[in-house]
């Protein structure tokens, strides 16, 4: 049996009873942190299960998961991932791999971005197509992250923006980092969809020592939101709930 295991939105305290429980009497345990950094204390919850927390890479995961946590099918083998284990598509291709060689698999959920961004005030349900947002690179620049945000305004949705996560290179885009890209962006796309004036909201740490933060995008390309991992929001069209909790953040 493998168990994909969601950590939560924070540290070891969001997991869930049904979790601890599992990983108490579990045989082998796997964590990842490639999709997310783990912002607990790894040592701490290695303390609270009993056990060591063995941690793979991306290419352990998605090259050779026979050598790791497809090598005991008559085990109880876990995978700790941060956040909601099925707010990552990564790990659809692992569970269709698990059940072409009869393993067994069961998802434990857990907090997740998801759901915690409606911390913000602004409605879940009215959300647009998530984008993630890459690091730009050499020969590699893609404007996909404007594109997904054009096409959400013009429904009048909320667009999430979700960023980057280099775990090898222990690289983590910051709000920061995601405004200065979206304006190189716009300053070729020139169609003004995320100008200076852009009203947006940056949100650091949910479930922790959170920080939320809503104004234009040029007051909060400077601000300090401390420790990742950040996401940005540009909302869509308001309700006057949603503009009323986003008042409450107003950066000053
Ligand atoms: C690929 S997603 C993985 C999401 C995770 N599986 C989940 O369910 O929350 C990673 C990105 O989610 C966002 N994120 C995750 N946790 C966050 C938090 N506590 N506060 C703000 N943003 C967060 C960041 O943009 C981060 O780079």
């Amino acid at each position: 049996m493998l168990y994909l295991i969601g950590l939560g939105i924070y540290d070891e305290k969001d997991m869930s009873l049904r979790a601890l429980e599992i990983l108490r009497d579990a045989d082998y345990v796997y964590s990842e942190f490639y999709t997310n950094a783990f912002t607990g204390d790894i040592r701490n919850l290695e303390r609270l299960i009993g056990k060591k927390i063995q941690t793979l890479n991306r290419s352990d995961l998605e090259e050779h998961p026979e050598e790791n946590i497809l090598k005991n099918p008559s085990k109880k083998t876990t995978l700790l991932i941060p956040g909601d284990p099925m707010v990552a598509t990564t790990h659809t291709d692992l569970i269709l791999r698990a059940k072409e060689s009869g393993i067994e698999v069961k998802i434990i959920h857990s907090s997740s971005i998801y759901s915690a961004i409606a911390e913000t005030g602004l409605h879940i349900y009215k959300f647009g197509k998530t984008t993630s947002l890459p690091f730009p690179q050499k020969n590699y620049f893609p404007t996909s992250p404007y594109t997904a945000l054009k096409d959400n305004l013009r429904s009048g949705m909320h667009t999430l923006f979700l960023l980057d996560v280099r775990a090898q290179e222990d690289r983590y885009m910051t709000i920061n980092d995601a405004i200065q890209i979206m304006h190189q962006i716009e300053e070729s796309k020139k169609e003004k969809i995320f100008t200076k004036d852009t009203l947006c909201v940056g949100v650091a740490r949910l479930g922790g020592d959170s920080t939320i933060i809503y104004g234009k995008t040029k007051d909060l390309m400077d601000y300090d939101f401390g420790r990742t991992p950040h996401s940005l929001v540009v909302p869509g069209k308001l309700h006057f709930i949603e503009e009323e909790m986003l008042q409450t953040f107003t950066h000053k």
